[in-house]
């Protein structure tokens, strides 16, 4: 195994190299205490305002790729072989404004600017990935910037008159040089850093990674750090070693075949969605208010599973769609079904030494209807209060077979057996789903937190089931609230 302890990467154009950095250090921080570069505010340090928002390039089939982070909690070791560009980089070197800038300051998109640059950042990634130009898509885009004086009106107006400009800009004009300098890092080598005793490894191969694995067992494997990255910025905890997923090739694949759609663990939620929607529409739905674009292009889909938290947006999902995990570790390779993998509240079916692989969700069968639904105080940028997935198949009008999952209803995310058994048989009349609900109420005894108390649940559980029912019987899809705006 050929390894290095230096990360090498582009700021803005200039490669970038740091030997041995401290493997949890942000790349905010980074910016900002080593680059000096203050342009990249922190306002939250926990993904949740945008503040921070930064775009990394990657170089992707000869083509740039753009994608807009929270790098309040991305660890710098993360940038090796990528280009991270800031606000500061977009100004032209004749000191013309970006389209993006230009648009903000005609349309008066900023007021006290704090959170400026984080909404610049974003709309540069929308610019570069053709975003369209309607309010839906702006909105659901913009969802992980916050301001708290503007008002977003004339922020969506700049947006919208950025995003409809045809010119090239710079980086478009040096995208081949980019491609060129970004396969001049040579970043396929394993890293191996130690900062001051602080341990980093981000192997390329699984067998490497069991390895380490192996002989660290005390260390905390990160994928996106979208969980990891509070308990360092928010907790404090001191990770002595630090093992990234995000380097090995079979993790972040994805690949269709014998039945199965099967996702590697450190495959980010963004690439997930686009492939899972593609198959079961209703995940496309779900994924949209999922964090937000910051966070669905850093968090991975075995994150969320490994996680294992009872309100897991795309846990419900994956048990009800008898999805299967596969386990590795130096010593063997299993195969669990989701369903067994939750044992209990922040406990998972994962020994010491043993990693999650790769997640495998079957194909839609014929006559199969899979529909999944978040319920959260807010719609964008929220943890659900309750999340229900429903997947049956229909043979005649009637029920054949029932996978029925919540979340936020149990310590995990659970099966509602009993209402399966209800359903099945049965061609959901309002009868048929009144005996549902009864057997659903025998499935849970839900906790009150400050999401909801437990009879808000039981009443939202019950309504999602209505609601399954009420789409299945009129043959359309209610969907996601759709606002609709000037
Ligand atoms: C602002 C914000 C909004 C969020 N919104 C949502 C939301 O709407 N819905 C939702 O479900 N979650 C949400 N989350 C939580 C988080 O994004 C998810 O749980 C995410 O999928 C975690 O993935 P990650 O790659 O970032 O995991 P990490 O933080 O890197 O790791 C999480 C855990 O999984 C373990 N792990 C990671 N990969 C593996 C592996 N391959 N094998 C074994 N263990 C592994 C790690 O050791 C750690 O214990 C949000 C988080 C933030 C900060
Ligand atoms: S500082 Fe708020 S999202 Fe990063
Ligand atoms: S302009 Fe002040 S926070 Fe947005």
């Amino acid at each position: 195994m050929q390894s290095g302890n230096a990360i090498r990467f582009l700021l803005g154009d200039q490669p970038q190299t740091l030997s041995n950095p401290p493997p949890t250090m942000t790349v905010l921080e980074y910016l900002r205490k080593t680059e000096h570069m203050t342009g990249t505010k922190e306002g939250c340090a926990e993904g949740d305002c945008g503040a921070c928002t930064v775009v990394l390039g990657n170089a992707e089939n000869g083509k740039m790729r753009y994608r807009a982070v929270n790098s309040c909690i991305m660890f710098v070791p993360f940038l090796h072989g990528q280009q991270l560009i800031t606000v500061e980089h977009l100004k032209n070197p004749d000191g013309e404004l970006h389209a993006v800038q230009q648009a903000m300051v005609e349309e008066h998109g900023s007021q006290c600017g704090f959170c400026t640059p984080g909404f610049i950042m974003s709309m540069f990634a929308m610019y570069h990935n053709q975003c369209p130009t309607d309010r839906q898509s702006i909105d659901n885009a913009l969802a992980g910037n916050l301001c708290r004086c503007t008002g977003y009106a004339p922020i969506v107006r700049a947006c919208r008159k950025a995003l409809k400009s045809t010119t090239k800009d710079q980086f478009d004009r040096k995208e081949n040089k980019t491609v060129r300098s970004i396969s001049a890092l040579d970043a396929r080598t394993t890293v191996e850093i130690n900062s001051n005793g602080q341990k980093y490894y981000a192997p390329r191969t699984t067998s490497d990674l069991a390895r380490i694995l192996e002989s660290h067992p005390e260390s905390r494997i990160v994928a996106g750090a979208t969980d990891v990255g509070l308990w360092v910025t928010k907790q404090r905890h001191y990770l002595e070693t630090v093992i990234y997923t995000g380097a090995v090739e079979s993790l972040t694949a994805i690949d269709i075949d014998d039945g199965y759609i099967r996702i590697g663990a450190a495959v980010t939620i963004s690439d997930a969605m686009a492939v899972l929607a593609e198959h079961y529409d209703s995940l496309d739905e779900l994924f949209i208010r999922y964090g937000s674009d910051q966070i669905r292009n850093l968090a991975t889909l075995g994150g969320n599973v490994a996680n294992g938290s009872p309100i897991g947006d795309s846990l419900p999902a994956l048990v009800a769609l008898d999805a299967r995990l596969l386990i590795n570790s130096a010593q063997q390779t299993r195969t669990v079904a989701a369903e067994d993998f939750f044992i209990d509240y922040g406990k998972q079916d994962l020994a010491p030494g043993e990693f999650l692989e790769r997640i495998d969700v079957p194909l839609p069968q014929e006559r199969q209807e899979f529909r999944i639904f978040k319920i959260s105080k807010r719609f964008h940028q929220d943890i659900s209060a309750v999340c229900g997935a429903f997947s049956v198949t229909i043979h005649g009008n009637r029920v054949q077979t029932a996978r029925v999952c919540y979340g936020g209803m149990a310590t995990t995310p659970l099966r509602a057996r009993n209402c399966e058994k209800a359903l099945i048989g049965n061609s959901l009349t309002a009868e048929d789903v009144k005996q549902a609900r009864e057997a659903l109420d025998m499935d849970f005894t839900p906790i009150t937190d400050f999401r909801g108390s437990s009879s808000y649940r039981s009443a939202v559980a019950a309504g999602l089931l209505e609601r399954f029912a009420d789409e299945l019987r009129s043959g359309e899809k209610i969907g996601v609230r759709q606002v609709q705006h000037a």
